[in-house]
């Protein structure tokens, strides 16, 4: 070939491979489009069959498994069980119940909806496999609905899954929720520089109620081989109790709050035994890659193990577990924007009900009532705003919607002192008769209700000294189908590694969150439009149902992978060690008949 043959034929290899990929960011653009305008686009089912097809090829060639070629839904989840898990039965525990019947005063039963972000991102999943839920009963009228094996059918009117309810006693309440999850574990794991305290007793109650709910974990499995999904800093214990009663069963243990690093998890005096609990887990999962690091650092301090970074495993007692970040989501709520007033007409509601003046801006904090969320550093951010441009006074209002929480520990009461005390003192300071700059409401909210108030805020204030990953976050910028409004987000809670439109601000630096204030105050609505655009396409697309199927499919893996060793294990014991005669797998499969 001449010279020139050669070139021209370069050109054409290069031309045609830019093309291709032209072609392809074109449809992965339009798809990602698509997505963010709302329902799924068509054909995406087929899209989604496909992508899972890429994603067993991966799997097939040892590749690292990319969860986000998959579009996920409910259904992605059902498949996954059938085609992965099959006959798999799904069991979740957690310290708080997703439906909590209580005696009304004139001695009706009502229905609360706790607000947990643990309870919203676990309840669609639960509902999708049609699982059981084995939770704490704590409502006043729980025991009434339930049957003689304290069942109840949920959701209300509904009914997909199975609610099991476990009873404790005032002390084993106290011991195990508010004494050693609560004011030990608790203020351990986050960086709020509240002092744990921890007490034998408190440990006594917490081993002993993980044991009661590792005896109901066994009643409620109908086989050896139940998928498990722990919840939680009530539960580090259970996952090794689960495992001795259950050798077969997959326990997936997800950790919802931060992990400390070494040497503050190391003040915790039963330090070795809740690493020991934890590492009866098949799989161990935090928010981040950084907490899932710090749990690897304190294994490696505390206990004799072996590290297998590059897998991400830990290996201990003759078994593995694999330690992972799988960041947390909330389920895309088609429905609720379906049935919610427009934006418009959300704000005229709020505004009305909190009596806040025509002109003056909307600033909304909800949460629980915790010392963790920075609800104080918020206010001291609105003084220091007032400070420093004396022109915004009579044109900002903050409402802090906050639920109450753990109210009888004394550091959460203290906070709700504080609080009040420094709302009314901003109030009187800078209020007058028709004007209140701080509205603070601890009242607990249906979540139809804070939708409607995320829908009415021009800012929304996420400012948690620590948080795990936070999903007000990720509702607010769910409720915004206008694509307005501005989110302030802490650096310190972990979905700002993932909503990087957000304001990110350091809560300790009222200064600089003020400045953030103003600046969320004053933007643009074309700039609040491409930030939150952005943002929502990220919920959208990393929903609850990608942080559970790529649970799932990581248990998949450890199943099929368990059975494979269990092969070997009984060809070996057949046919003696296969020794310096190389016996492949197809061939220990094929002799001892398994498929
Ligand atoms: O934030 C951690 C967390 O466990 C959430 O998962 C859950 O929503 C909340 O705390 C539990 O709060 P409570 O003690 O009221 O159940």
């Amino acid at each position: 070939m001449t010279q020139y043959g050669v070139d021209l034929f370069l050109v054409l290899v290069l031309a045609s491979l830019g093309l291709s990929a032209l072609a392809i960011f074109v449809t992965f653009s339009r798809n990602r489009r698509q997505h963010a305008r709302g329902s799924p686009p068509p054909g995406d089912d087929v899209a989604s069959e496909a992508a899972r097809k890429v994603l067993r090829e991966f799997e097939k060639n040892g590749q690292s498994v990319d969860a986000a070629l998959v579009s996920w839904s409910p259904e992605t989840l059902r498949k996954i069980l059938a085609e992965d898990l099959p006959d798999a039965q799904v069991i979740v525990v957690s310290n708080r119940e997703p439906y909590i019947h209580n005696e009304t005063e004139d001695g009706d039963v009502e229905l609360v909806v706790p607000a947990s972000g643990l309870v919203s991102a676990l309840e669609p999943i639960t509902r999708a496999c049609a699982g059981t839920w084995i939770a704490y009963g704590g409502g006043t009228a729980d025991r009434t609905v339930v049957d003689r094996n304290d069942r109840v059918q949920v959701p209300p009117g509904h009914p997909s899954y199975t609610l099991r309810r476990v009873w404790l006693s005032d002390e084993e309440y106290q011991g195990y929720y508010l004494g050693f999850a609560n004011e030990g574990l608790w203020p351990l794991c986050h960086i709020a520089f509240t002092r744990p305290i921890f007490r034998e007793s408190d440990w006594e109650a917490y081993e002993a109620v993980n044991r009661k709910f590792a005896e109901t974990v066994v009643a409620e499995a109908r086989n050896e081989r139940p998928i498990v999904l722990v919840q939680d800093y009530h539960f580090a214990l259970l996952p090794r109790m689960i495992r001795e009663r259950l050798p077969e069963a997959i326990v997936i243990t997800f950790w919802h709050i931060p992990w400390p690093n070494s040497e503050v998890f190391s003040i915790c005096p039963w330090r070795e035994r809740i690493l020991d609990g934890l590492l009866g887990s098949s799989i161990v999962g935090f928010h981040t890659q950084f907490h899932a690091n710090n749990f690897t650092e304190s294994v490696d301090r505390f206990m004799e193990s072996r590290i297998e970074r590059a897998d991400a495993a830990i290996s201990y007692g003759g078994q593995v577990t694999l330690v992972h970040a799988y960041p947390i989501s909330i389920e895309w709520p088609v429905e609720l924007l379906q049935s919610l007033p427009s934006v418009e007409e959300c704000r005229a509601r709020v505004r009305r009900r909190f009596k806040i003046p025509a002109g003056a801006k909307l600033c909304v904090g909800v949460e629980r009532l915790d010392y963790t969320k920075g609800i104080l550093d918020r206010f001291h951010a609105l003084e220091e705003l007032f400070i420093r441009h004396p022109e915004l006074v009579g044109k900002v209002v903050f409402l802090q919607i906050a639920a109450p929480s753990r109210g009888t520990l004394p550091a959460y009461k203290q906070l709700y002192e504080e609080c009040l005390r420094y709302a009314e003192e901003l109030n009187e300071r800078y209020g007058s008769e028709s004007y209140r700059p701080v509205l603070m409401v601890a009242e607990h909210h249906s979540q139809a209700s804070v939708y409607e108030i995320y829908r009415a805020a021009d800012i929304c204030m996420v400012t948690s000294l620590h948080d795990g990953m936070n999903l007000v976050a990720k509702e607010f910028v769910a409720s915004r189908d206008d694509e307005q409004g501005v989110l302030l987000l802490s650096t310190f809670a972990g979905a700002s590694r993932e909503l990087l439109e957000a304001l990110i601000v350091n809560p300790y630096d009222a200064a600089m969150m003020s400045e953030a204030m103003l600046q969320a105050l004053t933007m643009g609505s074309d700039e609040q439009h491409e930030r939150m655009r952005r943002m929502r396409e990220i919920v959208r697309d990393n929903n609850v149902y990608r942080w559970a199927g790529s649970m799932l499919l990581d248990a998949a893996r450890l199943r099929k992978r368990g059975d494979l060793d269990r092969v070997t294990a009984s060809y070996d014991r057949a046919n003696g060690p296969a020794g310096d005669n190389v016996v492949s797998m197809f061939e220990r499969k094929q002799a001892v008949g398994f498929r």
